[in-house]
């Protein structure tokens, strides 16, 4: 099949892409986290095409994508009012909440569960194609099963050219990492991934917050988790990476003393002048995380290459959008840390 191109900026462009979505076919969008897969989250055999065309496991259901918060209610019931709370307060925006699903969603799009993961997202092109198409658009993240996620429409043309029907170019996602997730549908409320809506900002808004085991160890593939996403391996170029805790300069002596010859080195702008000779790669600012959680992913992609033999990493620490950026590390790095403090 030949893939459309679209612009964001071309007139036309939601009425063509809202077309292709009402008559069942699959269109990348942007979104302000990172680009999704789309099709219409309503019909089983689109939706089938996103979990062929990502080579996603069928037990991970989708995210269904809505143009305007009270959307919510055509396709949820026994809607809590902490959902209401947090669309107030966070939408349209990177987040995204499990709730009650009615029985209009197909069991396909939910993976069989009795819930349904809705978001509303900070982006006038897709909000724009959604009301246009009628339809809530299920909406994973664009790459393919296991790869790190797409943040351009290049890295989408990467992974899904002439294998999808048209993708829509809105040009670089401004958060860089998926919507924080939080499951609303037990008594208290449980973060099952962290994103660019911290999670400093939910326990100001809702007063609690439990955070599940999924966000900060790693899952075994068996386990029965809340975010069935949660236990797959993740974000991850081909070869191994570590990430490399301490200071500045223990952490830059220590992959010095470890670095051979085809390593790479992905660390913070600050440290470039560090890593002479180390082939490293800057994923944005430590002084900025917004720029590290914006540029981590297409790092990610440019290191997923097999010639490469080990990837050092160097995480922010702290809370608020770090806490998502050290998430998606961590999972590309299977959570194998090591401390240049305490290592020789
Ligand atoms: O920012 C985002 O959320 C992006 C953009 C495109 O909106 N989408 C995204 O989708 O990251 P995806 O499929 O890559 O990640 C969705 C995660 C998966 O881990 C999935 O298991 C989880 O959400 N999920 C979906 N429905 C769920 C549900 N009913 N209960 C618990 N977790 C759910
Ligand atoms: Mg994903």
């Amino acid at each position: 099949m030949q893939t459309l191109y679209l612009s964001a900026d071309d007139p036309g462009c939601a009425e063509t892409a809202a077309a292709i979505i009402r008559r069942g076919g699959l269109v990348a969008l942007p979104t302000e986290t990172v680009y999704g897969l789309g099709a219409n989250g309503l019909n089983e055999a689109a939706v089938a095409g996103i979990f062929e065309a990502k080579g996603r496991p069928q037990d991970n259901p989708l995210i269904l994508h809505i143009a305007a918060p009270e959307e919510m209610n055509t396709i949820c019931q026994n809607i809590p009012s902490s959902a209401y709370t947090l669309a107030k307060a966070f939408w349209p925006g990177p987040l995204t909440m499990v709730l009650p699903v009615n029985g209009l969603v197909p069991k396909r799009t939910t993976a069989g569960l009795d819930t349904v993961a809705v978001r509303c997202p900070d982006c006038a092109i897709t909000r724009d194609i959604i009301r246009l198409s009628g339809v809530p658009i299920a909406a994973p993240s664009a790459n393919l099963s296991g790869k790190p996620s797409t943040t351009t429409a290049e890295h989408v043309r990467h992974d899904h050219d002439g294998k999808i029907d048209a993708i829509v170019d809105g040009g670089p996602c401004r958060v860089g990492v998926e919507s924080t997730i939080v499951d609303l549908t037990e008594d208290r409320p449980r973060l099952l991934r962290p994103g660019g809506i911290t999670p400093e900002q939910l326990v100001e808004v809702l007063g609690d917050l439990v955070i599940d085991k999924a966000v900060t160890a790693q899952i075994d593939k068996d386990a029965v988790v809340r975010a069935p996403g949660m236990k797959y391996r993740h974000y991850a170029p081909q070869e191994p990476v570590v990430i490399v805790a301490g200071s500045r300069e223990k952490a830059a002596a220590y992959i010095r003393r470890h670095y051979a010859p085809g390593d790479r080195v992905l660390c913070f702008q600050e440290e470039l002048p560090l890593y002479d000779g180390c082939n490293p790669l800057a994923y944005g600012a430590e002084e900025d995380v917004n720029s590290l959680s914006a540029g981590l992913f297409a790092a990610l992609r440019e290191l997923d290459d097999p010639s490469i033999g080990q990837v050092y990493a160097r995480c922010p620490t702290g809370g608020g959008v770090a806490y998502a950026v050290q998430n998606r590390l961590k999972k590309a790095a299977a959570f194998h840390i090591v401390n240049a403090e305490e290592e020789a």
